[in-house]
């Protein structure tokens, strides 16, 4: 069966796809939620074609009328988008004409899909972009919540997951903090490097009708139009871009979730996620499962996927517009809408959990956590750091060969076997307590520098 819709680019071509085969090259499903800034754009597009006398002022006023109605219509569900268009242009500029006639048939002088998908995008990733940032900051307000109240809470920090230094909640959360602030940025950035307007760059090469690019880029809020016109609809190093400061989001969010998942292990015991922000099991009537952050670091899969699909895509591409370009959107929304999904998923469910302070003071007892700070102790006083190594190291064979959990344990004669610089005061140093306070440097876990970083972190 052919599809006998009216299409754009009805006139050359006398045969027509099938249904299936027309259904196939669509976008409509994915392009529809850009009916708005197709709309905006069109508005910009019919006033400086007005403007410069291309179009009257009457043909003017009535797209703009118009256009303005379709925008109220589709808000209001009067007017519902049509799935079986070709795509959200063609179905804008096909209610302009079935509406107004020639008016509507004269919108697209000096434009093209090409530019106009490329401007919709911008639009779009322009107004959705501070959604995702306000999520960002969103989760580090709320990270940052508990580390206030947990800047003393003493908890093991790990490398190679095997207990390392003594440092609290509050700092291990301040890390956190920090990747979240630099992702939120990051955004930022790309947002001015895309903040180019391509309308006017037409199909690839602009047009010869007297358009005034400048008056369109600042109607539609861009610091200007962009430089090169078939850049404008070949470029989208702005996806490249943007796909990857999701993937890199997602990948933090799914690191995040791993320490979550850990933690709310009998082994860990940590966290006690809500149970709100757990599931139970189907068989094992007992479970309490950490699904949600499992799942958050799942989708990490499908960001990191998004940004190779558009990688590959544009990789051998041939300039300047191809077909495959359509393909960008569905991968870049997807990236888009999982972000936001995933940061107001764990925000609600970090603000929700409950951290088991007790089990993460045992857990940074008792495993020679103080090593390293026994070894600084003979370096400030004087010993070279790799002898004060050794000698610690010595400290925590022998503790181990004796049965001991701390190097607290040993008698001062027996420390002083493996340094004579080991004086009583050294003993006062070794609580996992004394061993975070005494990392007041910047950067690090001491409670006053960690309520610094929060503060720091705040804006
Ligand atoms: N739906 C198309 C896309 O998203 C719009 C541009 C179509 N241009 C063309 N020359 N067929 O890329």
């Amino acid at each position: 069966m052919k599809n006998t819709k009216p299409v754009l680019w009805a006139g050359r071509l006398v045969d027509r796809p099938d249904a299936e085969a027309f259904a196939f090259q669509a976008s409509i499903n994915i392009d529809k939620r850009l009916v708005f800034d197709d709309i905006e754009g069109s508005r910009a597009h019919a006033a400086m074609l007005g403007k410069q006398g291309i179009l009257s002022a009457e043909t003017t006023a009535a797209l703009d009328a118009e256009l303005l109605n379709i925008a109220s219509e589709i808000k209001s569900g009067k007017l519902v988008i049509d799935d079986s268009a070709e795509d959200i242009h063609s179905f804008i500029e096909g209610i302009l004409t079935a509406r107004l006639g020639d008016a509507g048939r004269s919108v697209h002088a000096g434009r093209s899909r090409n530019d106009q998908v490329a401007l919709d995008i911008r639009l779009y990733l322009k107004r959705r972009i501070p959604g995702i940032q306000s999520g960002i900051d969103a989760v580090v307000n709320t990270l940052l919540d508990i580390a206030g109240r947990h800047t003393e809470s003493i908890m093991p920090g790990y490398t190679h997951l095997q207990r390392a230094q003594c440092v609290t909640l509050g700092f291990y959360l301040c890390a956190w903090a920090c990747a979240l602030r630099r992702d939120q940025r990051r955004f930022t950035d790309a947002l001015t490097r895309f903040d180019e307007c391509p309308l006017g760059a037409g199909a690839l090469a602009g047009s010869s009708l007297p358009l005034d690019r400048e008056a369109t880029a600042g109607a539609l809020g861009f610091s200007g139009p962009t430089l090169n016109a078939m850049d404008s609809i070949a470029d989208r190093d702005f996806a490249l871009e943007l796909a990857s400061d999701c993937a890199i989001v997602q990948t933090h969010l799914s690191r995040f979730c791993e320490d979550i998942a850990l933690w709310s292990s009998e082994e860990f015991k940590f966290i006690d996620l809500a149970e709100a922000w757990s599931t139970g099991s189907s068989i094992m009537p007992q479970k309490k499962n950490p699904d949600f952050a499992e799942l958050i670091r799942g989708k990490a899969g499908r960001t990191t996927g998004n940004m190779v699909t558009l990688f590959t895509l544009l990789k051998g591409l041939p300039y300047a517009y191809n077909k495959d370009l359509q393909e960008d959107k569905e991968a870049l929304f997807d990236s888009l809408d999982t972000v936001e999904m995933c940061l107001r998923m764990f925000r609600g469910m970090m603000a929700d959990a409950r951290f088991n302070t007790k089990r993460m003071a045992e857990a940074a007892a008792g495993g020679f956590l103080e090593a390293t700070d026994a070894a600084e102790y003979l370096v400030r006083k004087g010993l070279p750091f790799r002898s004060a190594h050794e000698a610690a190291a010595l400290l925590v064979r022998d503790c181990i060969t004796a049965g001991q959990n701390s190097i607290s344990c040993r008698s001062l004669a027996e420390l002083k076997k493996h340094s004579p610089l080991f004086e009583e005061d050294v003993y006062a140093l070794l609580s996992p307590s004394a061993c975070v306070n005494s990392r007041r440097l910047l950067g690090g876990a001491a409670p006053e520098e960690v309520r610094r970083q929060i503060a720091c972190l705040r804006n």
